[in-house]
This record gives structure tokens, C-alpha cells and sequence, in this order.
């Protein structure tokens, strides 16, 4: 069948199409139907389902013979160090993890945050908790402690599984001190938490709290799957919306398991046995989703990669791995790749390895500019795939479905709408835009088996956020066209949301940050271009009247600030004190002008500006930090 077939398909009868898809999947119970739709407009996928999925990803592959075949690969150029493990080796590491869990009462529903470095373990905490159906949401260690304080306080974990420390190329970072901070700042006791030891930093475990992850599976019988309702959340991911507080994306446990197993030979073109290898983080969903999730699921092996594009040792990093493992599909943010470029620009690490295992290249988690999607496609010389989806989604909503049809590439288009994306283009009124023209992305509903049903414990932002704009439909918060071949194009965001390294990150936190510190009275954070990061984030004070301070010292402490109160990975390491900020006769902040200001491009006056002249304000506080043009 053709692209085109496979998608119609879908449209004309979704229940088909996905119960077909959900064959490929073991159930406990089958489900009846695929779609139930309510009549307040909210629906669910294969809801009388019963279904565990720590099952589908590991134990039946043992049951199937796939008990020796490597499943996870640890790969870490940072600690010098590799690992491979066996299906039937980490269906017993996970029953073991399980059983302890389960002997400390923790029972189906139960939330558990896991807090842990990109080391096998990772993948074991998050598997062992859908094996009882306990409900994980894993914090990326990049977060600072009060980002993790947040999460504990809006999940109510009963336990923290987390590791002793990470490991970034320049230096060990300690989790313990940030886990014990989180946990005073949190109102949410929790009631035990697992600690990882890591010899690079061992921590001091606290009394009546902490249990060593090896002591802690002492004895203990292994745990059975247990069966969960097919629209049951296997877990919770955080992911930034326009305020500090970040949104609990919930993760239905059939959709899950039935969209991710269909995408990993329809859009990646994988057969069960192949290496995938997505080069992401666990704290991340395309880690959720492609480092642990789907790859188990269809039976491949994962790698599990503790490195950087460029550092560790050098730019050749990924071309050696995946040339040491014979990987056939290899997933990464084209961040990474310009910073691979930016280290080897004429490709020569490249040249020097084997690469014929490698079918394709997959990008995603920020537009993918085309100088980046050409050099790798020359250099490489593979088909070189965007595709575009959300922490929402959970897998693609748009891509080149290699495992269908390679359809013409398109560079500067993540491609065509996958089966079950409805997706439009529309105007503020609502209206569809005629082909070629910008506007909202939105997408009919239903959304497809996998994606969000629900926000965790937040039912009205939930349809504030997403169903309200545009009745009948999830509004992405993307902006872009689709041509008339049905090729879409994501040119930018809708709100404040920005996109660091690949990163979403919300400029309203950090304007929360800075808005509290006693000098500050007004602030703003834009999202300026950054050659390999995509976007890097600056911000703009205006102090206090009666402030006396050097204004290089309150840049510096908001630097810090972001730094200990949302993390490292916010990279928000620019800020400028400026008298005014230049706003709309109603007060709203042209951030859009800013920004056209700082990358040095034109810009038409707004017409509802205020005062003009704070444009020229801006932009010489600009030029101090090397940012426009005069
Ligand atoms: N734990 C603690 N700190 C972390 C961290 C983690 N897991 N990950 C990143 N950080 C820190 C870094 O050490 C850095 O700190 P610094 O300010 O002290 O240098 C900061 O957060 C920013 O990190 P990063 O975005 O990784 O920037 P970088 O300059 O170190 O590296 C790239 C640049 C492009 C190599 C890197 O961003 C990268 O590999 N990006 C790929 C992103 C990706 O795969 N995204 C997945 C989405 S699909
Ligand atoms: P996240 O939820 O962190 O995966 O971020 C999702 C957002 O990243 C999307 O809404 C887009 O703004 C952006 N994004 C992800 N993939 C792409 C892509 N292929 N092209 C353009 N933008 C993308």
C-alpha cells in the first residue's frame, strides 16, 4: 500500500485501522473496540482493553526466543565504559526491581518519580513501575532541585527512584543534594526513595528514608505483570508551558503500546532484532518514547548512550557507535548535528567508519534548519528524515513514512500527517487558510491511540491549553503551512514557549524567576537564534527606581537564579538592564519585535506601539552583548 492508501485507510475506519495495529500487540483481555467517543467530546482508545506493558516489552520477547538477543546497549563515552543486556536479563533486573516495589506497598496507580542518569537502571526504575502499574514520571537531571520540588508536589510520588549522580563532560553532578533540597522544598512527603549508587559520587543516604538500590532488592520474590486497563497512565512526563508550572502530559497505557509498536516499522523502517539507537535523554519523551518504549516493544535492541554530539572524546562519537553496533536507525535533535558539523564541517570523522548498517537518519524536537538536513544528507549520503511531533503526541505527527513509502524529501518539511492526524491549518477565526499560507496548527479530534488524554490533575488547563482556541480540535501551539502536496512546514511557536538545544523551555518561568528578585520591577524573555543551539534564551530588566546596585551584579544574580531554580539546561546565561521595554498602547510586551531586533532583521513598526523609541533602546542594549545589527 502506498502513504496515501495507508492514511485514507485510517481516516475512513480508524476502529479497523487500530485494531489491526493492536494484533501486534499480547492483551490480557482484548479490547472490543479501538475508539470510544463521550459525548462531552473527550474520548478514549481501546478503554476495555487489559494490557500490561512491561510485558509487551520485555517478557514476551522471552517467551518468543528472544531471551539472549541484546536488549539495551550502555554505551558511555563518559565514564569509558560499555554494557550490553539480554531480554531475559532485564525482564529479571525488572520482576526484581518490581518485587521490591511491590513488597514496600507500592500498588497500581501509585506514582513514582525516577530521577536517574542516561545508565540502564534508568530504563529498568521506569519498566519495573508499568510491570505493577505504578505510574512513573521521570525528571531530567538537568532540572534544577526547585523543577523537581514542583513535579513531587503535582504527582504525589510515594517513592523517588534516583541515582547517586550524573556525569556531564566537564563536570560529576551530585543528585543526591539536589534530591534532598527538592524533597524540603516539596509539601508532598514521599515515602522512600531508591538510591542508585554511582562510584563517581557516592551519596550519604538519609536515615529511614533512603534504601540502596541493591540492599532494597535483597530477598525479594520478582514481581508478575499486572494487568491495567488499556486507558490506565503508564506515566506522567512534565513538559513547559507558558507559566512555570509545567504540564503533566498523561500517557495511556493500550494507545501507548499499540501507536509506538506501528511506528517503529511504518515510519522507521526497523524489523524486530535491528539496533535503534535514539541519541536523547530518559528525562526527554522522545527518550521515553524511542530510548525505552518502542524499541522494547517491537524487539529491538536500544541504546543507551551517556555522551554529548561533540566533547566526548570528539565529533566522531555517533559515527563510531553506530558503526560498533551495526545500527540501522539513528534519531537525533539536528542541535546535535550542528554541533557535529560545526567540530567536522567537511565530514571526514565520517568517512573514516563503516556506516552501511545505517538505513536513515531521523531529526526531531526543533525545526530543522536546511543547511543542517543537506550537510548531513552529503555527508552521510542517506535519506535524512524530519519529522515533527510534541511531549503531548508522544510519537510523530508528521514524518516521511520510510517503512510505507520514502516519499520525495522536502528539506524544511518534517513531511506529510501520519494515519489518525487530522492536522489543519487554520486562522484566528477558526477558519482553514488557504495552501501555502501561515496559520495554527491544529489537528481534528480524535488525536490518535497514544497521544494525551488528559493533563495529571489539571482536567480545566487541560482544555484551556489545548481544546478551547479552536472547538474540535488540539491546538499544537505550532505555526506553519502546508503546501499543496500536503507537506507541512513548522516555522514557529504560538506562545512562549522556546526551544534550547532541542529543549522546550518556557520563557514565563523564567520570567517568574526574575520578575522575583527585590530589584527587579519589570522583565522579559525572548528567544534569540543561536547558531547551534537553535535558540537561546536573554533576558531584559527594568529595576527598580530606587535601585542603587550595579546593574552587573543583579544580571549576574538573575543568571544564577535561573540557574539554581530551573536548571543548567535552561542555558539562560544573557541578560540586559534596560529602562523600559517597548509595549502596545494595551501593555503587552512586543517580544515578537524584540526578537527581530536581536537577530538582526527587519521588522515592520507595530502599528499599536506605544513609543518607538524604545525599539532603539533595545536594540543598544542589545548590541552590548553582541546581539543585532546597528
Ligand atoms: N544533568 C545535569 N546537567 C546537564 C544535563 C544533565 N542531564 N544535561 C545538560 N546539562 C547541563 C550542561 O552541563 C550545561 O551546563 P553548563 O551551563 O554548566 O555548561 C547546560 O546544562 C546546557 O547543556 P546542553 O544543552 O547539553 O548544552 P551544551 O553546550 O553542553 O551542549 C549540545 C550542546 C548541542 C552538544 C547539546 O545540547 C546536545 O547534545 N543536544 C542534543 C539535545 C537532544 O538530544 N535533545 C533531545 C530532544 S529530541
Ligand atoms: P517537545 O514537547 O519538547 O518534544 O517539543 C515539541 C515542540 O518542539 C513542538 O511543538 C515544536 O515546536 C518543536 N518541534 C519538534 N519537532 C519539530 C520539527 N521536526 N520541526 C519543527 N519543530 C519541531
Amino acid at each position: 500500500m502506498t502513504y496515501r492508501e495507508v492514511y485514507e485507510a485510517c481516516k475512513i475506519n480508524p476502529q479497523h485501522f487500530w485494531m489491526q495495529a493492536a494484533q501486534a500487540i499480547d492483551w490480557d483481555q482484548k479490547p472490543s473496540r479501538a475508539l470510544h467517543q463521550y459525548e462531552n467530546g473527550l474520548y478514549d482508545w481501546f478503554a476495555d482493553g487489559r494490557v500490561n506493558t512491561c510485558w509487551n516489552a520485555v517478557d514476551r520477547h522471552v517467551m518468543n526466543g528472544r531471551g539472549g538477543q541484546t536488549a539495551i546497549i550502555h554505551e558511555s563515552p563518559v565514564t569509558n565504559s560499555s554494557c550490553a543486556i539480554t531480554y531475559r536479563e532485564l525482564r529479571d533486573n525488572v520482576a526484581s526491581l518490581a518485587g521490591a516495589l511491590a513488597k514496600q506497598g507500592l500498588q497500581k496507580g501509585d506514582r513514582v518519580i525516577i530521577y536517574m542518569p542516561m545508565v540502564p537502571e534508568a530504563i529498568v526504575a521506569m519498566l519495573a513501575c508499568t510491570r505493577i502499574g505504578a505510574i512513573h514520571s521521570v525528571v531530567f537531571g538537568g532540572f534544577a532541585a526547585n523543577e523537581l520540588a514542583v513535579r513531587i508536589d503535582d504527582c504525589q510520588p510515594k517513592a523517588i527512584i534516583a541515582a547517586s549522580c550524573g556525569i556531564e563532560p566537564n563536570r560529576i553532578v551530585p543528585y543526591k543534594p539536589l534530591l534532598d533540597s527538592a524533597i524540603d522544598i516539596a509539601k508532598h512527603t514521599v515515602d522512600f526513595c531508591v538510591i542508585f549508587q554511582r562510584e563517581h559520587a557516592v551519596a550519604e543516604l538519609t536515615e529511614n528514608r533512603d534504601v540502596d538500590w541493591n540492599d532494597f532488592q535483597h530477598n525479594v520474590s520478582p514481581a508478575n505483570c499486572v494487568p491495567v486497563e488499556g486507558t490506565h497512565p503508564a506515566y506522567i512526563l512534565y513538559t513547559s508551558g507558558t507559566t512555570g508550572a509545567p504540564k503533566g502530559v498523561v500517557r495511556p497505557t493500550a494507545g501507548h503500546l499499540v501507536a509506538l509498536n506501528w511506528t517503529m516499522k511504518n515510519i522507521y523502517n526497523v524489523d524486530p532484532g535491528d539496533i535503534f539507537w535514539a541519541a536523547s535523554d530518559v528525562g526527554w519523551v522522545v527518550g521515553h518514547s524511542y530510548i525505552c518504549y518502542a524499541p522494547l516493544i517491537h524487539g529491538n535492541t536500544t541504546i543507551v548512550f551517556e555522551g554529548k554530539p561533540v566533547g566526548t572524546p570528539d565529533a566522531s562519537t555517533f559515527w563510531r557507535i553506530i558503526a560498533k553496533y551495526k545500527v540501522a536507525s539513528f534519531f537525533t535533535a539536528p542541535t546535535a548535528i550542528r554541533a557535529v558539523k560545526r567540530e567536522d564541517p567537511t565530514g571526514k570523522f565520517i568517512r573514516t567508519f563503516d556506516l552501511s548498517s545505517l538505513r536513515a537518519l531521523f531529526l526531531a524536537g526543533e525545526r530543522a534548519d536546511p543547511d543542517t538536513i543537506e550537510w548531513a544528507q552529503n555527508a552521510l549520503n542517506l535519506p535524512v528524515i524530519d519529522h515533527w511531533w510534541q511531549t503531548e503526541t508522544g510519537y510523530a505527527i508528521a514524518a516521511n513514512p520510510l517503512g510505507i513509502e520514502q516519499l520525495p524529501i522536502k528539506i524544511g518539511s518534517p513531511s506529510v500527517a501520519m494515519p489518525g492526524y487530522d492536522v489543519r491549518i487554520l486562522n484566528e477565526s477558526g477558519y482553514e487558510v488557504n495552501r501555502g499560507e501561515l496559520g495554527a496548527i491544529a489537528i481534528k479530534m480524535p488525536l490518535p491511540p497514544g497521544t494525551l488524554p488528559n493533563l495529571w490533575n489539571a482536567d480545566q488547563r487541560y482544555r484551556d491549553s489545548y481544546l478551547t482556541t479552536f472547538p474540535g480540535y488540539y491546538e499544537t501551539g505550532d505555526a506553519g503551512y502546508m503546501d499543496s502536496d500536503d507537506y507541512l512546514y513548522i516555522m514557529a511557536r504560538t506562545d512562549d514557549v522556546i526551544n534550547v538545544a532541542g529543549h522546550r523551555l518556557s520563557t514565563g518561568a523564567m520570567e517568574e524567576v526574575l520578575t522575583a528578585h527585590p530589584d527587579v520591577a519589570e522583565c522579559a524573555v525572548i528567544g534569540v537564534t543561536d547558531p547551534i543551539k537553535g535558540q537561546i534564551p536573554i533576558g531584559f530588566l527594568c529595576l527598580n527606581a530606587r535601585t542603587y546596585r550595579n546593574p552587573k551584579n543583579i544580571v549576574e544574580e538573575v543568571v544564577n537564579s535561573v540557574r539554581q531554580q530551573i536548571g543548567p539546561i535552561a542555558a539562560f546565561k544573557l541578560a540586559v538592564v534596560v529602562e523600559r521595554l517597548p509595549k502596545t498602547r494595551s501593555g503587552k510586551i512586543l517580544r515578537n519585535t524584540m526578537v527581530k531586533i536581536a537577530d538582526g532583521q527587519e521588522f515592520k513598526m507595530p502599528a499599536t506601539i506605544d513609543d518607538p523609541n524604545i525599539l532603539n533602546e533595545i536594540r543598544e542594549a542589545l548590541l552590548t552583548i553582541g546581539y543585532g545589527t546597528q
